[in-house]
């Protein structure tokens, strides 16, 4: 996050309502010239707007009056003078708005990506993607909207309410107490409508998130959802939200509409009443006709402030709503925080100490997932971690990059907590390829070089051999074949070896496998093993195993049961002496595997 965003985070209730809108003054602060040129220009433009009537005041009054014709030419090329600066500020305040306005929601949509990218693995466990996508996407639109447009305009109309009212007072007090008297409805509806209005409107944006997350769970479960059969099922889910959104959508609208027409119909009896009480002011020669007009043209010139007050107000409700949501997130502070200690060189040597872990949300009542886990790993060594499906296998490697921090014990490499180690400096040590390999819309060799951007072709070579994923060559366009959002056009196993290709070529010290071989056939498997163990030869490797050609890959294994590692040793041994290792591993224990006298 940019450091000057001065979001001044507050703990406790999410935000509301003017304070959460006031929170990010910071993004406007970056753009004050562009406000004050905005503020002067609306302003002088008020200014321009009051005089022109009062220049055919001074025209009706003086020379139609006097039959004097003239100074109607000079007067009528001043009101022209002032109409055509009234254009120009016009342009101006257009002009500087949108830079301003587009930048303002650029440096938010800026610093909210970097902050979602920081939030740790549990927040974006809580979050539905469908309520992040669409706080990014249209809750910020509605605050440039407002803060571009809405805030501008509430100022430049409430300020021209007050100025024309003291004018109009000025020229004929009893019409001007009329013109006052019709702001107390005008000012008491709006009141009662912001009350409503935001309670409306919070709920369509979350059903908005909703219906985003419905969405995007169509298009990326597609697959599942056609073999299913389930279009149906889904379709209706989906239209029930929509519907929901319509319906909720159609309050907010039809509260809107009666406010508006509210608001529409004050100022036009207004206008009426003036118009009538004018005639009898003329008549009785308490105001002159000109005067009369003059006034008359004021006012009218507040029929419109007047009206799109609502407008205004709706949007600024919906400013107010959305910044909360955006805050939301933000006030969310990422519980993985960056040590400042650096491992220059690493061995790799990797310890775990009585750890414990728990996720976040899980009910204090149940089994921790791990605990008084004890591991040691030396430099070089490759530990595989052989344990039932939930059994907490995936957890634990998760540790160790930090994608979750231990709620006990310690983890260490070289001795140091990695909690204390720098992010970049720990994740550059310890790369993953996860059980899901997850590649992203981009070319392969981008997808490949995720984990060290300046990797030369030689080296992707290198990690596509270890990987056995020479087959990226035939794609269309080679290594820069763009490979789709979840690599649905590539097989699981294809999709697994670049994930491999990926870590390996991160060159970590500690390298994680997580079941990556799992999709792979034998031969494959053989080709990919054979390759790693070079790999594995310098670098200390944890690989999560479910068949015993994966152990095989290992110096020694960890049996983790009901979460913690209840036995360390040789394959070979644990397979002779320990009944629950040989039942996890059994089906795939070949002869060869078997030490003699043990039937598997
Ligand atoms: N994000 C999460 N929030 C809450 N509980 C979780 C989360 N991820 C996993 N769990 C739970 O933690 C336990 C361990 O899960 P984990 O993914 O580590 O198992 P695993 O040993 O890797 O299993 P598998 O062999 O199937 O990959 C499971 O009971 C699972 O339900
Ligand atoms: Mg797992």
């Amino acid at each position: 996050m940019t450091d000057d965003a001065a979001l001044t985070v507050t703990t406790g209730p999410p935000p509301a309502g003017v304070r959460s809108l006031w929170r990010l003054r910071g993004y406007l602060k970056r753009h004050v010239p562009a406000l004050v040129i905005m503020l002067t220009t609306a302003l002088a433009g008020v200014g321009l707007s009051i005089a022109i009537p009062l220049v055919t005041k001074a025209m009706i009054d003086g020379p139609i009056a006097d039959r004097d014709l003239g100074p109607v030419l000079p007067l009528g090329l001043l009101a022209l003078a002032f109409g055509v600066l009234e254009a120009f500020f016009i342009w101006c305040r257009r002009w500087v708005q949108s830079n301003a306005v587009l930048g303002v929601e650029t440096d938010i949509r800026h610093d909210l990506y970097d902050h979602l990218q920081s939030l740790p693995m549990a927040f974006h466990g809580r979050w539905q993607s469908g309520q992040l996508l669409s706080r990014v996407t249209t809750d910020l639109s509605s605050i440039r909207r407002f803060s571009g447009f809405g805030m501008l305009f509430l100022l430049i109309n409430i300020t021209q309410l007050v100025v024309v009212t003291l004018v109009l007072l000025n020229m004929y007090w009893p019409l001007g107490l009329v013109v006052a008297a019709s702001a107390v409805p005008i000012i008491y509806l709006s009141m009662s409508f912001e009350k409503r209005y935001v309670v409306v409107s919070r709920r369509v944006h979350d059903e908005h998130g909703d219906l985003a997350t419905l969405a995007e769970e169509g298009a990326v479960g597609i697959r599942v959802i056609k073999s299913f059969g389930r279009s149906r099922f889904v379709g209706d889910q989906y239209e029930a939200a929509a519907t929901k959104l319509y319906d909720t959508s159609m309050d907010k609208v039809r509260l809107s509409a009666r406010f508006w027409t509210f608001l529409e119909v004050i100022p036009n009896l207004a206008v009426c009443l003036v118009l009538l009480l004018g005639a009898l002011g003329v008549g009785r020669g308490d105001l002159s006709p000109g005067t009369l007009v003059a006034f008359i043209i004021l006012m009218l010139s507040l029929v419109w402030p007047v009206a799109s007050l609502g407008v205004i107000l709706a949007m600024a409700q919906e400013a107010m709503t959305a910044s909360a949501r955006v805050l939301e997130i933000f006030d969310t502070k990422s519980e993985i925080i960056s040590g400042h200690q650096v491992l220059e060189h690493p061995s790799g040597h990797l310890r775990l100490e009585h750890v414990d872990f728990n996720f976040p949300d899980d009910d204090a009542g149940e089994a921790p997932v791990l605990h008084d886990v004890n591991l040691e790993v030396d430099p070089g060594e490759t530990l595989a971690i052989v344990g039932a499906t939930g059994s907490g296998k995936t957890t634990l490697t998760a540790l160790l990059p930090r994608l979750y921090d231990v709620t006990g014990g310690r983890v260490t490499i070289d001795g140091v907590d990695v909690r204390e180690l720098d992010l970049v400096n720990l994740r550059s040590i310890v790369a993953t390829a996860f059980e899901e390999p997850t590649l992203f819309s981009m070319s392969a060799r981008e997808n490949l070089a995720l984990g060290r951007a300046e990797a030369t072709d030689s080296e992707i070579e290198a990690a596509i051999d270890v990987a056995q994923a020479d087959f990226v060559h035939d794609l269309p366009w080679g290594l820069d074949t763009r490979i789709g959002e979840q690599g649905m056009s590539l097989s699981g196993g294809q999709r697994q070896r670049l994930a491999l290709a990926r870590a390996v070529l991160a060159r970590p010290k500690i390298l994680i496998l997580d079941d990556t071989l799992s999709a792979l056939d034998v031969h494959t498997e053989k080709l990919v093993e054979a390759a790693l163990r070079d790999v594995l030869e310098n670098a200390t490797g944890i690989v999560v195993a479910h068949r015993a050609s994966t152990v095989m890959l290992a110096d020694k294994v960890a049996l983790l049961q009901d979460g913690t590692i209840t036995h360390v040793g040789q394959h070979s041994d644990l397979l002779a002496e320990v009944p629950a290792y040989r039942e996890l591993l059994a089906g795939d224990v070949t002869d060869s595997d078997t030490p003699a006298g043990v039937s598997a």
